[in-house]
């Protein structure tokens, strides 16, 4: 079965950036991947010190996570043009271990119209720990951040858009994974 690990990379109880990470985790059960949940809010780390050999229970569970997953998904609120400083500060702990040659979704939420200046970013770091972009990716923005009372995007578009994304992110998850085993 698929692995799918989801970062969720805001730190806001009623995130949108979670509420979306729940509607991709759900997609993605559907499409019968296995889903490692890692959502910052709930899992909070320390402040990353190269000086400090962190020995933290949430950080054992993020990076197992991580290390278990086939396929990353990044997802983060867009903070003045950029990744979030948790999710920034979550990524800091890992590394090629974590993400060489594993296929990475990047997601955002933004209060504008669309958040690409942060997805940019995201992929600029998937890159730097040899992670392979997809070249998909999702933002959600303004007034397609309503999700309905069951959990999904209350804009069509919007629904439809993550349907093909994740459907073009598990198939390239499935491909470049069986070329690592
Ligand atoms: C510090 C900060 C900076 C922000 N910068 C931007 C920005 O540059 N562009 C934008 O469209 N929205 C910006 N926003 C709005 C957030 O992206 C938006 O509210 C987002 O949906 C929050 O995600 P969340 O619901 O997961 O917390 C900013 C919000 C905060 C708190």
């Amino acid at each position: 079965m698929t692995k799918i690990a989801i970062i969720c990379g805001s730190n806001r109880k009623q995130a949108t950036t979670a509420q979306l990470c729940r509607h991709l985790e759900q997609v993605l059960v559907n499409k019968g991947c296995q889903v490692i949940f890692l959502d910052l809010y709930s899992l909070p780390l320390p402040l990353y010190s190269p000086d400090v050999e962190c020995d933290d229970a949430n950080l054992a569970i993020f990076k197992n996570g991580l290390n278990e997953a086939d396929g990353i998904i990044l997802a983060t609120p867009e903070y003045h043009g950029a990744p979030s400083g948790v999710l920034k500060n979550a990524l800091d702990y890992t590394g090629f271990a974590q993400f060489d040659g594993k296929v990475v979704l990047s997601a955002s939420s933004t209060g504008g119209p669309v958040g690409v200046s942060s997805l940019q970013q995201l992929q600029t770091i998937v890159r730097n720990v040899h992670g392979i972009n997809c070249p998909e990716w999702i933002s959600i923005g303004g007034e397609n951040r309503i999700f309905t009372p069951e959990g999904e995007p209350a804009n069509q578009k919007t629904r439809e858009r993550v349907l093909h994304t994740l459907q073009y992110f598990v198939k390239m998850v499935e491909t470049f994974s069986s070329i690592k085993q």
